[in-house]
């Protein structure tokens, strides 16, 4: 016998006593190499270890502390998958293209590209520096062209290896819920993913005859570095809930079983997608109680 009051079935589902899902572990990846950008913190290692575990061989950039890059590098070894750590700055052209020539030497060709190396350099409008705009625009947006430019050429020149998938190349764009929802005082950020939005779309109605796809993830709040402050005292959790009507700050690992699964055959139809890994933050919450 218990004192515990019978639970409530009705009671919306306590935040904190919740198991998270466990990724899926057979190898749906196999013969995959994967180059992530971004790769040594946050979603992109969440997101490269993710697909290792699915059986790929992964790329891991990074652009500072190749320390914490070579350690990726080694979990994902430990797995018994092939992984190296290439510096690149997606921003810059000459950089991007060493990078894609290294890797698909090293590792024959490459089948899938995780764009998603991001950064944030938030500002009041009026207070907004033209190198604060440039950063932004110039990692989130033009990184990603760099990058899936390279992909694209690289899938074009293979086409289908029937052997190891059905496409003949996967692309995945990190963007973001700030593509649809507005953010004061990080203008540079929202529209350097709004501006993702429509290269994800755009490239993908255009490679899509060659058996290319192309789709973006969009996270909400995520357990990173790059939002610290949102989430790292009780308060600035408790100010995040209201606006995730699931109550749980997403996990990196959230994001990874997203992206393998968008990457693998399984979603073989899917292409021009943005798959929001959000707990509902996009549906727009006041309105579960105001309107
Ligand atoms: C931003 C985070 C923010 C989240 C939800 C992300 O794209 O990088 O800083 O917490 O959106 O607002």
């Amino acid at each position: 016998m218990t004192d515990a009051a019978p639970k409530d079935p009705s009671a919306p589902a306590a935040p904190d006593a919740r198991r998270l899902p466990h990724p899926a572990s057979y190898p749906m990846l196999a013969g995959q190499p994967a180059l992530v950008t971004g790769a040594n913190s946050g979603i992109g290692k969440a997101v490269a270890l993710g697909l290792a575990r699915a059986g790929a061989d992964v790329i891991i950039n990074y652009v500072t502390d190749p320390q914490a890059a070579e350690e990726v590098a080694h979990e994902i070894e430990r797995l018994g998958r092939r992984a190296i750590a290439l510096q690149a700055d997606v921003s810059k052209e000459d950089q991007v293209q060493a990078m894609f020539a290294r890797a698909i030497e090293h590792f024959g060709t490459l089948h899938i590209v995780v764009s998603n190396a991001g950064l944030q350099r938030d500002a009041p409008f009026d207070k907004m520096t033209l190198d604060q705009w440039n950063t932004v625009i110039g990692v989130n947006l033009t990184g990603q062209f760099l990058c899936t430019r390279e992909a694209v050429r690289e899938f074009k020149r293979r086409g289908v290896d029937d052997a190891v998938s059905v496409a003949a190349g996967k692309i995945l764009c990190m963007s973001s819920v700030h593509q649809e929802i507005p953010w004061a005082g990080h203008a540079n950020y929202a529209a350097s993913k709004g501006g993702v939005m429509l290269l994800m779309k755009s490239l993908a109605q255009e490679v899509a005859p060659y058996r290319i796809r192309v789709n973006s993830i969009a996270p909400g709040a995520i357990r990173t570095p790059i939002n610290t402050q949102a989430w790292s005292t009780p308060e600035a959790y408790a100010d995040l809930m209201t606006l995730v009507p699931y109550k749980r700050i997403g996990e990196p690992d959230d994001i990874a079983q997203a992206a393998v699964w968008l990457a693998s055959d399984a979603a073989d139809y899917v292409t021009g997608a943005t798959l929001f890994v959000d707990g509902g933050m996009t549906l727009y919450p006041g309105f579960a109680t105001g309107g």
